[in-house]
């Protein structure tokens, strides 16, 4: 296959209108951040134990239609000796992999952030390919407060993102754009709406300066919330104000727009992207890339016992499930903790 059809055929298999992708590719830091959280020592085996289990759920296909893993799931195998990779792809679900490699303070910008990770890419993603993956995640991360995001620091994020995406079609693998604007702070939902379109639209120019091809790539936003300080705006509010940033910055062509939860509940998020499925039809599917809010409760059924395991699947499972309905507008909060 030519490489646009490799990037057509995954952009296929991903964006079907019902399902969601799962992000299981945190860092090893932030790993042992939440197996800390259940009393749990991140060594290699729980990670490959946890992974393997969430990636084995039956049935978990039907919700999600692929996988964000970390390097070092992509050569971990099940407890059968199967690759990671392909237990998820035996159920239709497309394996894919983080690829930048963590963030630092941007020079000239006080307050900012950068992501590295660019040098090698292409090299880093043939080899990736070998292993399965067929799409890639790069996250930018913009603090908020009443200097931040700089201009040089919009500027600098998008550039690092259009890069990245660039590199990623050129190798066949569609990238997912992740610029997370954080929910730490004490701003306004107003705020937080500003932030994000103009986040936006910078990193939409950059895609345009590079040539990417705004078909054949995902994007991951952040939805416009008030800061984590503040009371929480009610779903029917964040929806519009995301709506509202979104159709002003956001390209049609984009097939796909999978958000991040960024700390929000689990509860939340899926309340959240269903009053956004809930508005006025948009032009692009609307869908989850959930990390926290599809894995927290999975984490606290394992407890990092062996034999909670199936408890750990049945809790994704579920989760996964009511964001399937939230993308069909047909979630509703009294379906929490029903066992059907
Ligand atoms: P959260 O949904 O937990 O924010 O994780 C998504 C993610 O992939 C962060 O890069």
């Amino acid at each position: 296959m030519s490489v646009s059809e490799d990037l057509q055929a995954t952009i296929a298999d991903m964006v079907d209108g019902r399902r969601g992708i799962l992000a299981a590719d945190e860092s090893s830091g932030t790993i042992a951040k939440r197996f800390d959280t259940i009393g749990v020592e991140s060594t290699e085996e729980n990670r490959r134990f946890y992974r393997s289990a969430l990636l084995s759920t039956e049935g978990l296909g039907d919700y999600v239609s692929g996988v964000i893993l970390f390097e070092e799931t992509l050569g971990q195998t099940d407890d059968s000796g199967t690759p990671l990779p392909k237990v998820s792809a035996a159920q239709g679900i497309v394996p894919g992999i983080k690829v930048d490699k963590g963030k630092g303070p941007l020079p000239g910008a006080p307050g900012d952030m950068i992501t590295y990770g660019l040098d090698g890419l292409a090299e880093r993603l043939d080899s990736y390919r070998e292993l399965g993956a067929r799409f890639a995640k790069w996250r930018e991360v913009y603090p908020v407060s009443p200097t931040n995001p700089t201009p040089l620091g919009l500027t600098a994020n998008a550039e690092m993102l259009a890069r990245y995406a660039a590199v990623c079609q050129s190798c066949g693998v569609v990238p997912i754009v992740e610029p997370e604007v954080l929910i730490d702070g004490d701003h306004s939902i107003e705020r937080s709406a500003q932030v994000n379109e103009h986040v936006w639209q910078k990193v939409f120019d950059a895609l345009h300066r590079h040539g990417v091809q705004l078909e054949f790539m995902i994007l991951k936003p952040s939805m416009a919330t008030p800061g984590k300080a503040c009371a929480k705006a009610p779903p029917e509010q964040v929806a519009e104000y995301t709506m509202r940033c979104l159709r002003r910055a956001v390209p049609a062509a984009v097939p796909s727009i999978n958000f991040l939860s960024g700390g929000q509940g689990p509860e939340e998020a899926t309340a959240n992207l269903n009053a956004l499925n809930q508005l006025w039809q948009a032009p692009w599917q609307l869908s989850f890339s959930f990390g926290r809010a599809l894995q927290e409760p999975a984490l606290a059924a394992w407890a990092g016992e062996s034999a909670n395991g199936p408890a750990a699947q049945k809790a994704l499972l579920q989760r996964a499930h009511l964001n399937h309905l939230a993308m069909l507008g047909e979630y509703d909060e009294s379906l929490e903790g029903r066992d059907d």
